[in-house]
């Protein structure tokens, strides 16, 4: 069941649950993302990022995903993630996205902040184009990623993401409440207060960057108190990476054997990639777990 993201969170945000979003970049990942949702029986959101551009046509993604879509009795929303122009996005639609992001919160380097006016600009005309053939669109305000323990500059401001909501139409918004992209150097502090007062403010699914390395005790509250989706990456490359360099140790070790007994080594890109597949879909089901998206399909 292909959906727009803004269904599915929606209805998580009405229901007191989160829908994970997970970023892929090969058919592996596709298939993880896909396996866990259907072994958990949990909605999903599948994005790809803008930075995939830089590695592989996104159209060729889209095609696995959506052919593997076919099988997928669950929820599901193929989203652009930190989509930074409107070229982008339309790209997405073009490709079938059912829903895109829009960041206008930097400049399409990724790094210079625009202005509360460019970001409306922008994000307004994405959201015209895309709501006229049935998308919706998730747009960002604060400089997510950026705030410092305990700071609150950089935070969403709840006034200012109200107006914001009220100017572009997004159906879903993106907050900065002191998550960043990547893996924490300690403990990151959620600003829980700032959550509760945006969310008192606005009524659609409140979305959590940066969701790898977030406690589960602060992610359950998070969800209580608004948010609707929450984007996971890290979690996903780091399983990837852990059971890679298992299976390539394990590989090197019968590589010494066979040279040493002069046997032939064997060579099988599937002996890295299954079990790399099997603990990328592991890490995303313990995510829809703490999520409460298990079981809502
Ligand atoms: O847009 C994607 C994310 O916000 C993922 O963040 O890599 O820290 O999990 P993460
Ligand atoms: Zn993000």
């Amino acid at each position: 069941m292909l959906l727009p993201s803004a269904d599915i969170a929606r209805r998580a945000r009405q229901e007191g649950w989160a829908v994970g979003a997970f970023n892929a970049v090969n058919m592996e990942s596709i298939q993880a993302i896909l396996g866990a949702a259907e072994q958990e029986r949990s909605p999903v959101i599948l994005q790809i990022t803008q930075t995939t551009l830089s590695y592989t046509e996104p159209e060729d993604l889209y095609a696995i995903a959506l052919s593997a879509a076919k099988r997928i009795t669950v929820p599901l929303a193929i989203h652009l993630d930190h989509g930074r122009t409107f070229e982008v996005a339309m790209r997405f639609i073009r490709m079938g996205a059912t829903s895109v992001m829009i960041d206008g919160s930097l400049q399409p380097d990724g790094k210079t902040p625009r202005t509360y006016d460019e970001n409306v600009a922008i994000t307004r005309d994405v959201v015209r184009a895309a709501h006229a053939v049935g998308v919706s669109v998730e747009g960002e305000l604060g400089l997510l990623g950026q705030v410092a323990a305990g700071e609150s500059t950089g935070l969403t401001d709840p006034e200012q993401a109200a107006r914001f909501v009220a100017e572009t139409g997004v159906d879903l918004l993106a907050v900065s409440i002191g998550t960043a992209h990547g893996l924490y150097r300690g403990t990151p502090h959620i600003a829980h207060d700032r959550l509760r007062e945006i969310a008192a403010r606005v009524q659609i699914p409140l979305v959590m960057h940066g969701g790898t390395g977030v406690p589960d005790p602060d992610v359950r509250q998070a969800v209580t108190e608004g948010i609707g989706k929450v984007n996971i990456d890290t979690q996903m490359r780091v399983a990837f990476f852990e059971a890679c360099s298992a299976q390539i140790r394990l590989a090197e070790a019968q590589f010494a054997k066979a040279d040493a007994e002069g046997g032939v080594r064997k060579y099988d890109i599937r002996s890295l990639l299954k079990p790399a597949r099997a603990a990328m879909q592991e890490a995303v089901a313990n995510r829809m777990r703490v999520f409460a998206s298990s079981g809502k399909a």
